[in-house]
């Protein structure tokens, strides 16, 4: 069910139950952090393995306290920057968060979401809430309360209406090793901008004996439809018989005699642009049966790496 009703959310939320909840980034399904019942919920309306820890989600510094132990100063640099917003920080936890939550790691991942309704939400409640995106594991997230409706409404979840995502993309996530920042997971938040703050990061991908993030895991973010993720697009379009596929591009159109009637859509060279219509529009795609989706690659800076990134994970095979 969806609706905007912030005291219906709250009345949930506060009886250990599980609702869809607007964020800037992606839609999340949410629970109370220190319910162990609402916790093994997510996980099984995901269909996601316990070795997935989850973000905590605050909406204000007071609960980082509650629920972390020493904050590392370029953490704290980069918290306020960046927060609330769409940056989530690896800290050593508090007794107050459960092994469930991180998957029995010292660390817990942290995010102060900035959505106005969402805000207001984890203001009111007494406790924190884990959210990991609001989709079945390795499915598409979703940006949209209707995209969350349409995963989980037969199971009776309630979905806040906070509107369209704006951002579009998952957050991005760091921890730290030493004077260190590493990168888990490449997001909303471009890696020249963190290093505009923080000066040089490292992507843990590069790093060596770096533990690997398991929102790294190499097939996720996929829709049912098979997804081609090409650089060269026009060469791709050349061995397609059938009319029956999408081609989306950054940037010009391609030149298309054989396949008229094929769906193209084009982000005409904005990443942002892309960045917030992406998912979305991979939803729409996946509705209509199509034989494949063909996506050219995104300029590799700024936001276009994340994109590549999540493409390049949508697009595997297993
Ligand atoms: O934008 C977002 O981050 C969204 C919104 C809802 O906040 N949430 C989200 O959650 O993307 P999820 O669970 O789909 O992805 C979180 C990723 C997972 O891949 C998980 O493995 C990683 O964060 N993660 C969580 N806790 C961690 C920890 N303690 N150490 C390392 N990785 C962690
Ligand atoms: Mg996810």
């Amino acid at each position: 069910m969806i609706s905007k009703s912030l005291d219906k959310a709250i009345e949930l939320l506060r009886n250990d139950e599980v609702i869809g909840l607007p964020t800037e980034t992606v839609y999340g399904l949410a629970g109370n952090a220190y319910s162990k019942k609402a916790i093994r919920t997510i996980f099984q309306l995901k269909k996601r393995p316990f070795n997935n820890p989850l973000i905590v989600h605050i909406g204000n510094l007071r609960q980082l306290k509650e629920i972390s132990q020493e904050i590392p100063s370029k953490a704290q640099i980069l918290a306020s920057k960046f927060w609330p917003g769409p940056l989530t920080i690896l800290l050593e936890k508090s007794t107050k968060i459960g092994d469930l939550v991180t998957a029995g790691q010292e660390t817990v991942a942290v995010r102060m979401p900035n959505h106005p309704l969402t805000l207001d939400l984890l203001n009111q409640l007494e406790f924190p809430l884990v959210a990991p995106s609001a989709n079945p594991y390795q499915s598409i997230s979703s940006t949209s309360a209707k995209h969350v409706e349409r995963y989980f409404g037969n199971q009776a979840v309630f979905t806040l209406d906070g509107g369209e995502s704006t951002n579009g993309l998952e957050s991005t996530i760091v921890g730290f090793e030493g004077e260190e920042v590493i990168v888990y997971r490449l997001g909303a938040i471009p890696l020249e901008e963190l290093e505009r703050t923080v000066g040089r990061v490292y992507l843990n991908e590069v790093k060596k004996n770096g533990i690997v993030s398991p929102g790294m895991a190499t097939k996720h973010y996929s829709p049912k439809t098979p997804v081609i993720f090409t650089d060269s697009l026009s060469e791709q379009i050349e061995q397609f018989k059938t009319e029956d596929v999408a081609i989306i591009c950054f940037d010009k159109l391609p030149v298309i005699n054989h396949m008229e009637s094929s769906i193209i859509y084009s982000f005409q060279g904005h990443l942002g642009n892309a960045a917030k219509r992406l998912y979305g529009l991979l939803h729409e795609l996946d509705e209509r049966n199509l034989a494949c989706i063909l996506i050219e690659k995104f300029p590799d800076h700024g936001l276009g790496r994340t994109l590549n990134d999540r493409l390049k994970r949508a697009s595997a095979l297993k």
